[in-house]
């Protein structure tokens, strides 16, 4: 299966807002900020700290993410995100491979990424995992009581 991963355009947004809200982990919030963040990339791509990438696989756009340099060569990936129905077929892969390598074209050296400890993120853990990142800090009830935040990292030099 091909997968072409491509910074995002206007045209890509409503497909993607529809891949946010079809994901039963993320709250409405959340979305909101997903698209406050894809708002402000495409007011003005080039000139913007977020780069969103899309992937496409046979025509449909099925997954985004947003890294945002933070401090001297250290990268956050924000929302990850791949349609229900495309999950477990590498395209997540293909989207952290592609952006890992923008990162290190940026001289990037470190990449955070931050999630829930919920059980229902226990997939999601696994799929941060088997790309090599590790758990670098957790903050119990940081969501919500019973809700932690895992801080993860991957060091790329
Ligand atoms: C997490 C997510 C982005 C992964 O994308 P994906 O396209 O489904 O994942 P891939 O098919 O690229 O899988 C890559 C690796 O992750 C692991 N993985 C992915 N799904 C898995 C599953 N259901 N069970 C176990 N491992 C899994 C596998 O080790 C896989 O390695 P392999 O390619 O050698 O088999 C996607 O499932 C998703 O959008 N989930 C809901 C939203 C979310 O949790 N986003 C992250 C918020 S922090």
């Amino acid at each position: 299966m091909r997968i072409a991963i491509r910074p995002m355009v206007a045209k890509d947004k409503s497909a993607i807002m529809d891949i946010l809200r079809a994901i039963r982990e993320f709250t409405a919030q959340e979305v909101a900020v997903a698209e406050e963040v894809i708002d402000a990339y495409l007011e003005a791509p080039s000139a913007s700290e977020y780069l969103v990438v899309v992937a496409e696989v046979g025509g449909v756009v099925t997954g985004y993410i947003g890294p945002t340099p933070l401090a001297s060569g250290t990268w956050d990936i924000y929302w990850v995100a791949v349609n229900p129905g495309g999950q477990g077929r590498g395209v997540g892969r293909a989207l952290m491979s592609f952006t890992e390598n923008r990162i290190k074209e940026g001289h990037g050296r470190l990449v955070i990424v931050e999630t829930s400890g919920r059980p229902d993120y226990d997939k999601t853990r696994r799929f941060y995992r088997s790309l090599g990142y590790r758990v670098a800090a957790r903050i119990a009830d940081f969501y919500s009581p019973g809700d932690d935040k895992l801080i993860l990292e991957k060091r790329l030099t």
